[in-house]
Order: structure tokens, then C-alpha cells, then sequence
């Protein structure tokens, strides 16, 4: 992964309805949407007008969070599914439901994540769960709903949120940083070093395989995601799908026990105008990091 990073200037919040190329049409899904960034990210999609599907794995608080958008802020565009991301049977329900009730879909916010740890904790007790929800989760959804999109002139977009502490400088072993540099990884290669490291959790010898520092299971997940977004990203290259990543930077959320620099709605802000670039702006597999001032890099 190319770590060059270039200046990358957003228009300003009037030119986003300039470059409107959406419609009432337009269906965006979103994954662990009932609270967090994810929900903001619903509610910004359904202020523009999009038809924006918010996903949960609980019934309850999903239906919940759906509902007190249509209610409270009337945007009746927001319907909720419950979607499981951890679970391929909920992927393959969710996906059949899709189909049935709006025939596609153009943009995948695949934001669903978990974390267990306290923000100074760095423990790998549950880290067979994180990376099966924040990769595997992420991968098995996109992968089942690729058929799934529009691919209209318009671009089809997913956008996967992820984080720079998954960013390949955190990884101190050579080997495994050249694995996943090579410009012709593979998806078996991201795989093998899932693997790896859950074999290094294990043997309890992940502490010294120069795996990421800080929160290691949650950053091994996010730097699976991003190598799989590359590889995916050059599949598509040249068709009418794009992929990228976005880390939203330290955000007040639950994951962070509502620590960080700015709140959901203003990381929200950002994921939506890079899902909605205008389509001669969009890139392909790119790495979009910051908050404030902006800049991407290649995956
Ligand atoms: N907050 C930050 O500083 C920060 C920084 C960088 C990146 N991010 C990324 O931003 C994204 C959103 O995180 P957040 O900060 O908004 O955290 P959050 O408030 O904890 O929200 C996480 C969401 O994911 C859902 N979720 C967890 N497991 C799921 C599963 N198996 N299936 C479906 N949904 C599931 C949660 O549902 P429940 O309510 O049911 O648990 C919740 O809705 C994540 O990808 C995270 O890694 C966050």
C-alpha cells in the first residue's frame, strides 16, 4: 500500500446539491446503523433524498432508530431490515429481502464494527469475533450483494469505513507488511494473515510478531478490510463500481465511550459527500483520512 498521501479539497456544502446526480431512486444500505456514525450516516442519506435502508442486528433497536427518523425528523425514505453481519444467514436473508423489496441497490456503507476494548486496553480476548464482524462481516455482505448492484452511468459506490489504526505502517513484522504490499495480493494471501494472527493469539505470541499496538484484534480487522477493499478495487477497476475506505478519525461514539473530537453527524458529514463525489470525482481504491482537513491515499 502506497502510503503518499495528496491533498484532497471537498466542495462546499451548496456545490453538493450542485452535483446532485441522486434521486428518490437511489438506494444506499447501511450496516450497524441504529446508533453511531452509521446512523448519522442514515439520517445525512435521507435529508438528500436517497432511499436509505438502515440495517441493525437487533430487531428492536433498529426498528427503533428507523422509526424515530421517520417520526421525529419525518424522512419517510428510511426503511430498516435487521441485518446480522456476523451471521450468514442474516446476510442471505437480508439480501433476498433487497432484491424482493427494490430490486438493487447503489451504495454499500459497510460500517458495522466492534471493539471490546476500554480506550487504553489492548486486550485480544474476543478476537475471533472482531475480525468476524469488522472483515469478515464487511466481506461476506459486499461479496453476496456485488450481483446486487445497479452499475448505472451514475457509478455504483461502497464505501467502507474503517480506520487508520489499521493503516499498514502500524505493522512492525516485515513479513507480513511485504505480504500485504505486494501489488498482486490476493484474497487467499488477507486470509493467511487473518489466520496468522488468530494462531498468534492463541499460542499467546501475538505480543511479539510485531503485530499492530494499539487495539491489535480491532486494527488487524481494519487492515484486513482495507487490503480487501484493494484487491476488490482493482477487480472493478474500470467498471462501474467503486470502492473505497474512510476512517472517520476519533469520533463520540459508544465504541470510543463517547470520547473524541467531533461528534457522529460531523464524521457522517464527510462519509456522505465522499459516497456522493459526482461521478467524474470518484475514485477507486482510495484511503480517505482525516477530519478537518482532508487528504486520500491509495489503499
Ligand atoms: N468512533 C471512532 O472514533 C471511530 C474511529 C475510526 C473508525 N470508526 C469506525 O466507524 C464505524 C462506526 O463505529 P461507531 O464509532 O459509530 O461505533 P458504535 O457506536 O459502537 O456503532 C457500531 C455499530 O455497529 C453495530 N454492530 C456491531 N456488531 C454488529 C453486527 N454483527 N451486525 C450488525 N451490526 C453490528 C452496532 O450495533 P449494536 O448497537 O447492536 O451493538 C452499532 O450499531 C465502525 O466501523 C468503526 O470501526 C470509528
Amino acid at each position: 500500500m502506497e502510503s503518499k498521501e495528496v491533498d484532497f479539497s471537498f466542495s462546499s456544502p451548496t456545490s453538493l446539491s450542485k452535483t446532485r446526480w441522486w434521486s428518490r431512486d437511489t438506494v444506499a444500505v447501511v450496516t450497524g446503523a441504529n446508533r453511531g456514525i452509521g446512523f448519522a450516516v442514515v439520517k445525512r442519506f435521507a435529508e438528500l433524498g436517497l432511499s436509505v435502508v438502515l440495517t441493525a442486528r437487533d430487531v428492536e433497536r433498529g426498528s427503533k432508530a428507523a422509526e424515530s427518523l421517520r417520526e421525529l425528523n419525518g424522512l419517510r425514505n428510511v426503511h430498516f431490515f435487521p441485518l446480522d453481519v456476523s451471521n450468514p444467514a442474516s446476510i442471505k436473508t437480508f439480501v433476498s429481502w433487497l432484491e424482493t423489496t427494490f430490486g438493487g441497490l447503489d451504495i454499500l456503507v459497510n460500517n458495522a464494527a466492534v471493539s471490546f476494548n476500554e480506550i487504553h486496553e489492548n486486550s485480544v480476548e474476543y478476537s475471533e469475533t472482531v475480525i468476524k464482524t469488522n472483515f469478515h462481516g464487511a466481506k461476506l455482505l459486499t461479496e453476496s450483494l456485488l450481483p446486487l448492484f445497479r452499475l448505472s452511468t451514475s457509478i455504483s459506490r461502497i464505501l467502507n469505513i474503517s480506520s487508520r489504526l489499521g493503516s499498514i505502517n502500524k505493522v512492525r513484522n516485515l513479513g507480513i507488511k511485504a505480504t500485504l504490499q505486494n501489488e498482486r495480493l490476493s484474497e487467499e494471501q488477507i486470509e493467511d494473515v487473518i489466520n496468522l494472527f488468530l494462531e498468534d493469539v492463541k499460542n499467546g505470541t501475538w505480543q511479539s510478531q510485531g503485530w499492530p499496538e494499539i487495539w491489535t484484534d480491532y486494527s488487524v480487522s481494519k487492515l484486513a478490510l482495507n487490503a480487501y477493499s484493494r484487491v476488490l478495487a482493482r477487480r472493478f477497476e474500470g467498471s462501474r463500481l467503486s470502492i473505497n475506505c474512510f476512517c472517520p478519525g476519533f469520533t463520540q461514539t459508544s465504541m470510543t465511550r463517547g470520547q473524541g473530537t467531533h461528534t457522529p453527524d460531523a464524521a457522517a458529514d464527510v462519509a456522505v459527500r465522499l459516497a456522493l463525489l459526482p461521478p467524474d470525482q470518484l475514485p477507486n481504491g482510495r484511503f480517505f483520512l482525516g477530519f478537518g482537513s482532508y487528504n486520500k491515499s491509495r489503499l
